[in-house]
């Protein structure tokens, strides 16, 4: 990540965490923004700025930093509502519908998104595609056991689907939940995301795909401008 974008980041998640009042229940997206904004409501709760704050995560990864930080945790069989829900995007069109999972955690991260009263988007500004899926893939979680047969079905829909691989392809990437991920391309990018949204989450094998439609709220934006972070 080069430096402007981190510090587009830092912005961003720090305007997100303005939002959180004490006794919310808070989602607690996944990936590094959302991470700058889980230390940013830490560091809250820590000062006592903030109090009674509970956290709902939505990655192993963001449950052990929300732990070491201290933040009180409740799954979502334990809650009964959301208030507010803070996660980063891969990518993010002019209607606000999103691509996530590039982090492989938008099985949590849909779950989390669709149960908050309030959906808030952090990302920075090389984020905002005027089309979906032109220059990042559409992350599609599969059970092993059905991955080739869904690929096949995915190609039958246009879509070029890859298994994603682990770093220097030591095996394929497993999620929280034990499965595998297709990385999908749409030629044209993807005109209609709620129609492609529904279609893949039918593939029978299929746990969900990483389009976001009609959930977002609000899109926060980090970007640099005279040389400062600014958020709009
Ligand atoms: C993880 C996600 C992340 O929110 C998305 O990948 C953005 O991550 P980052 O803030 O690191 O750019 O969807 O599944």
């Amino acid at each position: 990540m080069s430096d402007l974008q981190d510090r587009m980041k830092q912005a961003v998640a720090a305007a997100a965490t303005e939002q959180i009042k004490s006794g919310m229940v808070v989602g607690l997206g996944s990936g590094s923004t959302a991470a700058l904004m889980i230390q940013a409501l830490g560091a809250k709760l820590k000062s006592g700025e903030l109090s009674d704050v509970v956290g709902v995560t939505t990655s192993f990864q963001g449950e052990v930093l929300a732990a070491e930080l201290g933040i009180p945790l409740k799954s979502l069989n334990a809650i009964e509502r959301i208030d507010l829900a803070i996660d980063g995007a891969d990518e993010v069109d002019p209607a606000f519908q999103l691509i996530k999972g590039g982090g492989a955690c938008h099985v949590q991260e849909k779950l989390v998104a669709v149960r908050a009263e309030r959906f808030v988007v952090v990302v920075d500004s090389t984020k905002l595609v005027d089309t979906l899926n032109l220059s990042f893939l559409l992350p599609v979680e599969v059970l092993p056991g059905a991955w080739r047969q869904v690929q096949a079905q995915l190609a039958a829909m246009g879509g070029d689907a890859q298994l994603r691989m682990a770093v220097k392809k030591a095996g394929p990437v497993v999620t929280d939940q034990g499965n595998l991920v297709l990385d999908v391309k749409f030629a044209a990018g993807i005109s209609d995301p709620a129609e492609l949204e529904a279609a893949i989450n039918n593939l029978p094998g299929v746990l969900e795909n990483g389009l976001f439609v009609n959930i977002t709220d609000q899109v926060l934006v980090g970007e640099i401008v005279d040389g400062e972070p600014r958020v709009r």
